[in-house]
């Protein structure tokens, strides 16, 4: 049975017991910020459990694509670890419980096929129940389990959490004996290869917290109603169902591993027994291949894209583990997705056809991150080899941590390949201190990071003025100046300050603020306070711990003390640019996503005074003439001078208006949301001009790549647009007026002009080539006999080229009767120093006469070529003349 008719058997099945069909949820937890990826069916329904949500139906079930890393180092291993894989699951909220759960899953477990089923053996079913639930023990007998074959299990294995607080609840699973050629007889608590796990059912019943393992946690409490979340591994039972070893060799995955062995000339299973713990490393290689590249086109397909942190970095390293596996294979012939990725995506479409239909954005994404990958571990791979054969010849066995560590800090270049290739070559890599050197940089990281946002690392003063005063009130939204109480004053390293004068640099905590603290992108607000007869200039304002805003200010005059009250007053001239530069950001983001596609999003971005800058992803460069409308279609939208509108909402209500959000940020229950007009609408926190028009003029200034899948946009905004194109008027006008043509003609005239120039280039070395050879014939007539050797020695005209002055002697050499034993040599000075070209015709040559020897002979040693044709030089310049005479005597004398 193919796996896409195991799931729709798996959905008609519920659908006929009265569940609604939910479709799965994208792969990234976009919604829960303790979960990278989902990684179970009942992710998408925690508010329904937890009740925070009124579910829309009592009963659901669903596909739902999961993905699950933390055992990646088992893919291949086993037959049950894969990274992406679907549950199958139903659902009950607070609908039926256990009493209806367990006779659902025996049901359709046990079907015959031909009504409808899976057909499985009863016989061959097994099933775990927690400890103490005697009343699922029942319910599994009354359903027709025999009680030799319900096993009672710990919280390790039947009791059932998202590892993360929340609901959680006992479980009972259900396992098939897949026979003795698996392993021994006993039930899954003996063997859970011969007793492959296939269908867990949760009954969720508690919250949970301060979760430390799957044993250690705390219970909150009951949850508000009992429910039933149950998840059937869709690879597993489609494994069990077409009679395969392993959840690799199904329908859905086995054709890529077949790909990649019959690229790399393997025969799958070749060398391995049937258990698949015991695996040559090649199959477990080809399965990690199937895994992996089938995971990053499904990850692709749901908007991630490679990059060094989160979620992008999950599929990097997917994405490199695969090629890598290709490349210990024995693959050499260059990128291998190219050859694979179409392989999974026409195994994957049938369930999913919009991946066919994305398949361009994907494989772009995949095959840049291939050619980029591969580009490293070119570069990579010379580096190492040197430090190989260093290491080597200084007699060394080990390799030193300091060097992997640099090639893997610097060149991207990944530890256990640095191993692998150091064991080929039979030596060690000092591992440990290549840890250390990964733990201190870790270490640096932090620190940095923590002392950039806060001027110095230690928190604890900044969480007692938070603590002390609770959080600072943000008024700027609608004032510009607010009076205020001086609330704490710190020194910058860190200490509670009672008093500070003219001259100190302190950090000063308001109790309410007009002063917009760096964050989302936006710039920090600039400006001045006064406390009593004291003034403070303000340049820099950071959120330190979430909900305190510091000041980082300088005493202009007087003295400041905690507790005095105090007038705060930003800098509106730069609070209006950043704000225009931020609302203009949002026009442009909502531009590029309608003319690249939706998933043209955010990545980054900065808003400073009167310029912006603005990161998103999307395969490849974006044209210029896209640029250009972009452009146009903003400042059509400045011109139509829309309302800018802010205003808190539910998250819901933000996404049901369409709202964009950014991948992977954390967003509470209420949310801002900021509009303009009905053009762009996002969740934002920052400060925005109030009509659209005030932005006055957007100009795009460049677009270039700053990471695999990254683009940047620069744009000036306002006033500073405006005197970026007036200074490019002005040039334009300088170089007309150069040219003597109108502006427009500036371009074509710049281009007739160059193509002049390089044809006067050509020219004039034409004749001085000419120059340099002119002379030939007249000086080979000149030459002078010297035993039987016709001998012309002279210098070459002041400035001829290296390659004039070998062609010279070629040429002089030419224009003696090829019967005559011939020597030529042209002296030549250039830049102070002086060289030497010989040329000796094989005449002379039979009579023992070599170039090299007398260019050697000549120069002490210095010099090389052949016996036809040599050159060398070094010598000052005044010893032109002597090279010649060198030359002349060597031949006299030979
Ligand atoms: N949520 C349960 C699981 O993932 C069904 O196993």
């Amino acid at each position: 049975m193919r796996t896409a008719e195991i799931k729709r058997r798996f959905l008609a099945h519920f659908e006929a017991n009265g569940h609604a069909v939910v479709p799965s949820a994208p792969l990234p937890a976009i919604e829960d910020p303790n979960l990278l990826f989902i990684n179970a069916g009942m992710v998408q329904f925690v508010p329904f459990f937890l009740g925070q949500r009124t579910p829309p139906y009592e009963r659901a079930a669903s596909v739902q694509k999961c993905l699950r890393t933390p055992d990646i180092d088992e893919v291949g291993k086993t037959s049950r670890h894969g990274t992406f894989f679907q549950m199958n699951g139903n659902f009950s909220f607070g609908d039926y419980f256990k009493e209806r759960a367990i006779p659902l899953a025996w049901e359709l477990s046990t079907k015959p096929v031909e009504r409808g089923g899976f057909g499985m053996d009863p016989e061959r079913i097994w099933a775990t129940v927690y400890l103490d639930d005697d009343e699922a023990i029942e319910i599994w007998k009354k359903t027709g389990l025999p009680a030799e074959r319900i096993v009672r299990r710990g919280k390790k294995d039947n009791f059932w959490s998202m590892g993360i607080p929340g609901p959680a609840g006992p479980c009972s699973e259900l396992y098939f004996d897949r026979g003795p050629q698996y392993g021994p007889e006993g039930g899954p608590e003996v063997d859970e290869d011969r007793y492959l796990e296939f269908w867990n059912l949760v009954f969720m019943q508690y919250e949970i917290t301060n979760v430390v393992s799957k044993e250690v946690f705390d219970i909150v409490g009951e949850l508000p109603a009992k429910n039933i979340d149950t998840g059937m591994g869709l690879e597993r039972i489609a494994s069990i169902m077409q009679g395969v070893d392993n959840l690799y060799e199904i329908d859905e995955v086995r054709p890529i591993l077949a790909r990649a062995a019959e690229l790399t000339g393997k025969r799958y299973g070749a060398q391995s027994g049937r258990a698949a713990s015991q695996s040559h490393p090649d199959d477990v290689r080809l399965r990690v291949i199937a895994d992996h590249v089938r995971t990053a086109l499904m990850l692709i397909g749901d908007g991630v894209t490679p990059s060094n942190e989160g979620r992008g970095y999950v599929l990097r390293r997917i994405m490199r583990r695969a090629v890598r596996a290709m490349r210990l294979l024995g693959w050499q012939e260059g990128p291998s997705l190219p050859e694979l990725l179409p392989v999974a995506r026409d195994c994957m479409a049938p369930s999913y056809p919009e991946l066919a239909e994305d398949f361009d954005r994907i494989s772009q994404y995949a095959y840049g991150e291939e050619e980029a990958f591969l580009t490293t571990l070119r570069s990579g791979t010379t580096i190492l080899d040197t430090a190989i054969s260093q290491t080597r010849s200084a007699g060394g066995g080990s390799l030193s941590g300091a060097k992997a560590f640099q090639l893997h800090d610097t060149y991207g270049f990944p530890i256990d390949l640095t191993l692998e290739i150091a064991a080929e070559h039979g030596l060690d890599v000092d591992q440990a201190g290549f840890r250390r050197l990964m733990a201190e940089q870790r270490a640096r990281g932090k620190a940095d990071a923590q002392a950039r946002k806060t001027g110095h690392a230690d928190l604890s003063a900044y969480r007692g003025v938070l603590d002390d005063g609770g959080p600072t009130h943000f008024t700027g939204y609608s004032e510009v100046t607010r009076e205020s109480t001086v609330r704490a004053l710190l020194s910058r390293a860190g200490g509670e300050l009672r008093a500070a004068g003219e001259g100190d640099e302190v950090e000063l905590v308001l109790d309410h603020t007009p002063f917009y603290a760096e964050g989302g992108g936006q710039q920090p607000d600039q400006g001045t306070v006064t406390v009593g007869g004291g003034e403070l200039e303000v340049y820099d304002v950071q959120q330190v711990v979430p909900g305190l805003i510091v000041h980082r200010a300088r005493v202009l005059r007087g003295e400041v003390r905690p507790g005095e009250s105090a007038y705060a007053s930003i800098d509106v001239t730069r609070r209006r640019a950043i704000s225009r530069a931020h609302t203009a950001t949002h026009l442009v983001h909502q531009t590029m996503r309608e003319f690249l596609g939706e998933s043209a999003t955010q990545a980054g971005s900065l808003n400073a005074p009167g310029r912006l800058r603005f990161d998103f992803n999307t395969p490849g460069a974006v044209p210029f003439s896209v640029l250009n409308d972009v452009e146009q279609q903003v400042n059509e939208v400045l011109l139509s001078d829309l309302e800018v509108r802010a205003f808190v909402t539910s998250l819901d209500e933000a996404r049901r208006l369409g709202a964009m959000a950014l991948f992977g940020e954390k967003y509470g229950d209420e949310v801002r949301v900021v509009e303009v007009g009905d053009y762009a609408r996002e969740l934002c926190g920052g400060t925005h001009a109030a009509r659209s028009g005030q932005l006055g003029l957007v100009k795009i200034l460049s677009e270039a790549s700053i990471g695999s899948g990254v683009r940047r946009v620069e744009a000036l905004v306002g006033i500073d647009a405006f005197s970026y194109l007036a200074r490019e008027h002005v040039l334009v006008s300088r170089l007309a007026e150069l040219f003597r043509v109108p502006n427009e003609q500036v371009a074509e005239r710049v281009e007739q002009t160059v193509g002049q120039l390089r044809d006067a280039e050509k020219e004039l070395e034409k004749l001085r080539a000419q120059l340099v050879l002119g002379g030939a014939a007249a000086l080979a007539a000149q030459a002078k006999e010297l035993r039987g050797v016709a001998f012309v020695g002279t210098e070459a005209p002041e400035g001829a080229a290296g390659n004039d002055v070998r062609t010279l002697a070629q040429e002089i050499r030419g224009k003696v009767d090829p019967a005559r034993p011939a020597v030529v040599a042209v002296a030549a000075r250039a830049n102070g120093k002086a060289s030497l070209v010989v040329a000796v015709n094989p005449a002379a040559r039979q009579r023992g006469l070599a170039a090299a020897d007398l260019v050697k002979g000549a120069l002490s040693g210095r010099g090389g070529g052949n016996a036809d044709l040599a050159q060398g030089g070094g010598l000052p310049a005044n010893e032109a003349a002597n090279l010649l005479l060198a030359v002349e005597k060597a031949v006299a004398e030979s």
